[in-house]
């Protein structure tokens, strides 16, 4: 006897009246048309069953904190770092960590199972790492959390030396934080951003840890960071595990400077996570017209052969007003900026926020086969571009064959005469 049996279903790769059979939390059987015993079926109705989505790149120490203690007037990268600043020393850890467990219950509902979130180390008292340290334990029955030792201030930049940062650093990472993180680009000159990298990569590769780094979020085009993060990816022997987020002087760069990089980047097998709805607000805000973009170079950092996702970054926080947890949304944005239109391009983009994000975070058992954990999501979509044209309601989301969340259909009453009484906005 199965525990549950979803027929009738669409997977992302196009399969229809497909069935996901469960049991014990793991996926037995995917066939078409397949009938068998279960506790429970699900009839799909030929709608999408996608995996759950990731976020590879988060701030939930910041999030929800929007207007806290006041709001970004400029709009900038700069004013937002600034502002945290503010808000650090009014930070307790009982309201970080409500916030943090509020966004994931809108995580929960989106179908948002596993979250890499960056967490600010350069507070001595690493109170926000105790917090969200305690949030991964709470939430890990249903969200799976990854942790990113992040020195939001520079980790070579502590007012008290060098060393002050990095000690900060290692200790988040002896209390149980997974990925070491950095920031190049606001060290203090060029040469020590480039230490920087170095230095932090090669803390990762003695602690046999996966890097992260913000790398080169500003719209210099000779912020080159990217560069020695691939450098230092291939000296260390660290190939797969480093992942540079943002990039977005990769915008700004002259294209034959990139044709000597991407390759450097794909032979060092680095990952990259572009934020979309964060950097099309935060860049080119010294531009008048024409304004740049800011986003790195999806496209083609994809056709390079380097695994590329998207991430939300921000949610109502010192950088970012809106949001909701909706990888829908940031696939939706990124689509737009990096006019990924194509219907190849555009499952590209539902990639980014599922399969793409799991390589990144390393999760094992992640994905639609036998022997995967029965973790997934149905759509009010009958595939991937739907769901991104619609930014797709979230009919049911599973963990673990365990129900989280539903919603009821979404649909619109017409009162037109002559017109149908309903419109689920599909032709
Ligand atoms: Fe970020």
């Amino acid at each position: 006897m199965l525990d549950l049996l979803v027929v009738n279903a669409t997977l992302p790769d196009g399969r229809q009246n497909m069935s996901v059979a469960v049991r014990d939390g793991k996926i037995v059987e995917v066939a078409e048309g397949l009938h068998a015993p279960a506790q429970e079926v699900l009839d799909a109705q030929g709608q999408l069953l996608s995996p759950p989505f990731v976020d590879a790149h988060f701030h939930m120490d910041a999030t929800l904190s929007y207007g806290l203690p006041r709001v970004n007037q400029s709009g900038t990268l700069l004013e937002g770092i600034a502002l945290w600043g503010e808000l650090k020393p009014l930070l307790t850890q009982e309201a970080l960590m409500d916030r943090a467990v509020t966004y994931c219950d809108w995580a929960v509902a989106k179908g948002l199972l596993a979250i890499r979130t960056h967490v600010d180390v350069c507070d001595p008292r690493l109170m926000a790492v105790e917090a969200l340290l305690e949030v991964k334990k709470q939430v890990a029955p249903y969200i799976e959390l990854q942790l990113v030792a992040f020195p939001q201030d520079g980790v070579l930049r502590g007012s008290q030396g060098p060393q002050q940062h990095m000690d900060n650093l290692t200790r988040a990472l002896d209390m149980g934080v997974d990925v070491v993180g950095g920031i190049p680009h606001f060290e203090r000159t060029m040469a020590d951003g480039a230490s920087s990298v170095r230095l932090l990569c090669e803390v990762a590769a003695e602690r046999g840890l996966q890097v992260d780094m913000h790398c080169d979020e500003s719209d210099d085009p000779m912020s080159r960071h990217v560069e020695t993060l691939a450098f230092e990816t291939r000296r260390l022997g660290l190939q797969g595990r480093v992942t540079g987020s943002h990039l977005t002087s990769m915008h700004s760069m002259d294209n034959y400077y990139v044709s000597k990089l991407l390759p450097l980047m794909a032979e060092a097998q680095m990952h990259v996570v572009a934020n979309p709805l964060i950097n099309i607000t935060l860049q080119g805000r010294h531009d008048t017209y024409p304004k740049r973009r800011g986003m790195t170079r999806v496209p083609e950092l994809m056709a390079a052969g380097v695994n590329v996702a998207f991430g939300h970054d921000c949610v109502m926080d010192p950088w970012y007003s809106l949001g909701s947890a909706d990888m829908l949304e940031v696939a939706h944005m990124g689509l737009h900026v990096a006019q990924m239109t194509s219907q190849a391009a555009m499952r590209q983009c539902f990639d980014a926020i599922t399969v793409n994000p799991a390589r990144i975070l390393g999760l094992p058992g992640y994905g639609l086969a036998v022997g995967c954990n029965a973790d997934f999501v149905l759509l009010q979509a009958r595939d991937p571009v739907e769901a991104l044209r619609l930014r797709a309601n979230r009919l049911k989301v599973f963990r673990r064959g365990r129900l989280l969340a539903w919603s009821e259909p979404a649909q619109s009453t017409l009162c037109i005469a002559g017109r149908p009484g309903k419109t689920l906005l599909q032709p």
